[in-house]
């Protein structure tokens, strides 16, 4: 069984899905971190990244293993670097890069072979598992997404001015959703959730609730 949770950034996706696969006893695909992971390469190797053939050259080359929770890159551990702001600002390049995207879907879409799996992403509903049995839209209002992402960087002891984290948000909540190849969208047949004023353990068990009752219906 395929389920994909797709939904703009900040609404909490990650670390849920991670929880709602553990529960399941699902594999689990962080499809952020495969992107994430090719501008952390191009800014290491000293490529352009305006340079669409290069930032394509980089994906291919590269090796990511997203086993065990960590995010390795040719073997060199790039879990923490692959959130830092430079690289979130980066990660536009391969994510706007078509022949990046083939790569990249071909890849999510070998991994989910003959798995159950919970995939997470923009375009997992959409483009990559088209055919899933269980397909999750995941959202919150963007004020309060931008309070969730100024209290997660406060635990990390990272301040920052909540207009800041929202203007932020907004941009890229736009380039997501306007973008030519697998923008963000909700797929027709996918179930929306809108999390405002619900707990992480309330989103994780209304998850695995829409799970168990499409399992059922099999
Ligand atoms: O979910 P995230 O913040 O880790 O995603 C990082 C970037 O990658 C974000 O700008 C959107 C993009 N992305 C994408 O284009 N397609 C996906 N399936 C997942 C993420």
């Amino acid at each position: 069984m395929i389920v994909t949770i797709d939904g703009p950034a900040g609404a909490g996706k990650s670390s849920i899905s991670r929880q709602v696969a553990q529960r399941l006893g699902f594999e689990f695909l962080d499809t952020g971190a495969m992107y994430r992971a090719v501008a952390w390469a191009v800014l290491r190797n000293d490529r352009e990244l305006t340079d669409e053939t290069a930032v394509a050259e980089v994906a291919n080359q590269i090796g990511i293993d997203l086993s065990g929770g960590r995010v390795l890159v040719d073997g060199v551990d790039a879990t923490d670097d692959i959130r830092s702001p430079e690289v979130t600002q980066a990660t536009r390049f391969a994510a706007s890069n078509t022949a990046v995207r083939m790569h990249l879907v071909g890849l999510q879409q070998q991994f989910g072979r003959e798995k159950d799996l919970v995939t997470e992403g923009r375009d997992q509903g959409t483009v990559v598992f088209p055919h899933a049995e269980c397909k999750i839209f995941l959202t919150a209002s963007p004020e309060e997404r931008a309070r969730r992402r100024v209290a997660d960087l406060a635990t990390r002891g990272v301040a920052a001015e909540f207009d800041d984290i929202l203007a932020q948000q907004n941009r890229r909540d736009e380039e997501d959703s306007s973008r030519e190849v697998g923008p963000l969208r909700k797929a027709d047949d996918a179930v929306e959730l809108c999390t405002d004023g619900m707990t992480p353990d309330e989103v994780i068990q209304r998850l695995i609730d829409i799970v168990q009752q499409r399992q059922a219906a099999l």
